[in-house]
């Protein structure tokens, strides 16, 4: 099942037909394909190259780590977590290795990263959900994140379910249209909130 999104301008398949999907199926990623995951995401460009992204990693291969990973997810995610055969939470190193300094742009590109396995996720069929509904403290604890290292994210990785083994009324909030605001909203020129002048009358 896809969701396309309904471009102004047609944009990357990889792109306009990624979701986050909640249902997930049962089918397995291969180690492999993690491995893949991962790789995109190590090849991210990042501020002066400082690579502040660390993912902390199970699957379901392994279902007591698994569990053990999901379990620090909130109530309201639980619904998909389970099913979902790759979870990770994405973590951002706060400081730049050569110097100790602090990096204003360290949590950007661990999105900037997240972001390249979401696309190579796409490419093998995979589909991804992010969760800010992660606990934190209880992640801190867990998995012994020290001191200068921020919580970011979880990630959430498995091949789309079927919609109706979740519960009303997510089957249908499953197949709804994915909106977006204009492009005149989002992009400007001359001052901030100004519609970007090389517009088209379609993108607004
Ligand atoms: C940083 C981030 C945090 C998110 N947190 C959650 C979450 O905790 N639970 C959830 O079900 N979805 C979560 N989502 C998924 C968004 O709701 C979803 O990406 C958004 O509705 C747009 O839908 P689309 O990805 O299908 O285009 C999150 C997405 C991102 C990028």
């Amino acid at each position: 099942m896809h969701r396309k999104a309904q471009t102004a301008v047609p944009i990357h398949p990889l792109l306009a037909e990624r979701w986050s999907s909640r249902a997930f199926s049962d089918d397995p990623v291969a180690p492999e394909l993690v491995l893949s995951l991962l790789e995109a995401a190590r090849w991210s460009a990042s501020c002066f190259n400082g690579q502040p992204w660390r993912f902390i990693v199970a699957t379901r291969d392994d279902p007591e780590q698994h569990a053990r990973l999901a379990a620090c997810f909130t109530t309201s995610n639980q619904r998909w977590v389970p099913r979902a055969w790759v979870v990770m939470i994405a973590l951002a190193v706060d400081t730049f290795e050569v110097d100790g300094s602090a990096n204003r742009l360290a949590q950007y590109d661990v999105g900037l990263a997240v972001q390249n396995m979401v696309v190579q996720a796409s490419a093998h069929g995979l589909n991804v959900r992010q969760a800010a509904g992660i606990d934190i403290a209880r992640i801190r604890a867990e998995y012994a994140v020290p001191e200068g290292v921020t919580v970011m994210c979880g990630v959430m990785i498995g091949y789309p379910g079927d919609p109706d083994t979740l519960v009303d009324p997510l089957p249908q909030r499953e197949r709804q249209p994915r909106t977006r605001k204009p492009l005149s909203e989002l992009c400007f020129s001359g001052r901030f909130g100004q519609a970007y002048d090389g517009l088209p009358d379609e993108t607004r």
